[in-house]
């Protein structure tokens, strides 16, 4: 059994993940999250949250999966949004064409023979909205935060650069997915689009401290970010910064940072959108790398074709020369004499108006009185703007949720033995795992039962998700908690009928600790919230 067997295994067995729809033969491509993956990719999307809206302080949206055709015509996503399909005659069967190139052909991986026929395949679940509108569900979350652009920069009282962040289901119809829950058809993405301008990014240089294991010329080097961006090998400060900040997020998962690389995508793999990108991968034993995060710069690619194809002007502003703009200028000295204390009034109302092409006669409504405004009463002046507009630039990181679920499984699985049986546990982050404690009486008696249930229940009422048990010797407990990545196990035994404390253990060391009973839920919510705040302390 290979390791991602195991990891199945486990995920089946102890309620993460499950094959969808099994009972009618499955379907490729969809999973489900059982009790423990649901609450395992809550805490995942959380601590996303945690580094994205609250630690950034991007806003964050939820707009809808079902997308009309306009918008993805426009995103280029109905013309380019595609995959190359190769189709085996013999066998009746399609590949993705990448999936099955050997060298330069495409060999059929069921009978061997050389695959002739490819045809480009749209990615898209196309559907219908009501009786004839035509819609897909949404490949990505990104376009329903450019098409909201203009509401969401008057939100931010038109300050640039800001965030747009989006968790939520995509959907993409993939050819024949064989990699399990690495390659799904319905998935959840969490996607943040950074609007700047591009003349001014307003970017602290102190932003770019760390170290990235950078691919360069096929192997990995450990890179200090600033002089990656020096020498150029990510061409933009912004997308260097993301890039740092997503992999830190990886590595706060519990992912492996020895197996975390970081891509840059070839001409030929950039997405139609994007100027360049890049990938965050991570490594997996029967996958080996893994795209889990792409990093992408779009340029002003989306925001420019939806102002077109709308005819909304998706436009910011800066300080600056803008347009020559024409405006009335009302001449007091001939309206005075003929509209005496009514000529403030006109003047207010007139100033207002847009200037007509040519001068000629003004007829205005004026507190429900109509007023002719002579030619002669009012200049027509031409200045220039004092702010520009331009399109925004858009970085976006974009996070394949469900992939770095599996990641977190498969890095954080441990194999070792205990007492010449096998034992495995999953050494979770604590703000990660899905069971914060395991709540034990030590041996099944009604006085350390009572209490036992009594902290279980003050636990919860803190927001800890925790597990009762009260079956089995204390070591089966502790190694059903271990194996599912709980971090903390609390003990009531006899002691603590005579001085109120319980012990605490703790999963990775096994080393255990006597605290006041009372002090249970501030102690583990402590635990939590300092591991937490750690990972922006290195
Ligand atoms: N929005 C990025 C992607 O679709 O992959």
């Amino acid at each position: 059994m290979d390791k991602y067997e195991k990891i199945m295994n486990l995920a089946k067995r102890r309620g993460f993940i499950y094959p969808s729809f099994e009972i009618y033969g499955g379907a490729a491509g969809l999973y489900s999250y059982g009790p423990l993956g649901t609450l395992l990719k809550e805490n995942v999307k959380n601590l996303w949250r945690y580094f994205y809206v609250l630690n950034e302080g991007f806003i964050e949206i939820d707009t809808p999966t079902l997308t009309p055709f306009e918008v993805l015509k426009a995103s280029g996503h109905v013309d380019e949004f595609t995959d190359l399909k190769a189709f085996c005659k013999k066998c009746k069967k399609s590949y993705k064409a990448e999936d099955v190139k050997r060298g330069d052909k495409l060999v059929c991986p069921s009978c061997g023979g050389e695959i002739k026929e490819t045809s480009q395949m749209n990615l898209m679940f196309s559907t219908i909205l009501g009786e004839d509108r035509k819609a897909f569900l949404r490949p990505e979350t990104a376009q329903g935060i450019f098409t909201d652009f203009h509401l969401l920069y008057r939100f931010v009282r038109e300050k640039m650069p800001f965030g747009v962040a989006q968790i939520g289901k995509g959907y993409r119809n993939e050819i024949s997915p064989r990699q399990g829950v690495i390659r799904l058809r319905e998935f959840s993405m969490a996607e943040v689009e950074v609007f700047y301008d591009p003349k001014n990014m307003n970017m602290d240089p102190s932003n770019l401290k760390g170290e990235l294991p950078l691919v360069v010329d096929g192997e990995v080097k450990k890179m200090d970010l600033k002089e990656a961006v020096e020498k150029g090998i990510i061409e933009h400060p912004a997308l260097a910064y993301h890039i740092l900040l997503a992999y830190k997020f990886m590595v706060a998962c519990g992912i492996d940072d020895e197996k975390i690389r970081v891509r840059k995508h070839r001409k030929d793999e950039l997405a139609h959108y994007a100027k360049e990108c890049w990938d965050i991968e991570s490594y997996s034993e029967r996958f080996g790398w893994v795209e889990c995060v792409g990093i992408a710069d779009r340029s002003a690619y989306d925001l420019t074709a939806h102002t077109k194809a709308s005819g909304v002007d998706l436009c910011a502003s800066r300080r600056g020369e803008g347009r020559i703009k024409k405006k009335i200028v009302a001449k007091l000295n001939v309206l005075g004499p003929i509209f005496k204390e009514l000529t403030g009034r006109i003047k207010e109302e007139l100033e207002k108006m847009e200037p007509p092409a040519e001068k000629k006669e003004i007829t205005l409504d004026v507190d429900g009185k109509k007023i002719v405004i002579p030619e002669d009463g009012y200049e027509i002046v031409e200045e220039k703007e004092s702010v520009e507009r331009f399109i925004p630039h858009v970085i976006e990181p974009s996070f394949g949720i469900d992939r770095i679920i599996y990641f977190i499984l498969e890095h954080s699985y441990v194999e070792t033995e205990k007492r010449g049986e096998k034992y495995n546990l999953l050494r979770l982050p604590a703000y990660i795992a899905p069971i914060k404690a395991g709540v034990f009486p030590l041996v099944n008696d009604d006085r350390l039962c009572k209490i036992a249930k009594e902290i279980e229940r003050e636990m919860r009422l803190e927001g800890l998700q925790v597990f009762y048990d009260d079956t089995g010797s204390i070591g089966r407990r502790y190694a059903r908690m271990d194996e599912i990545g709980t971090p903390f196990c609390i003990t009531v035994d006899f002691t603590t009928l005579e001085d109120d404390t319980v012990t605490v253990r703790y999963r990775d060391t096994t080393e255990q600790e006597r605290i006041k009973r009372k002090d249970v839920p501030s102690f583990i919510k402590n635990q939590i919230s300092e591991s937490l705040k750690n990972i922006f302390n290195d």
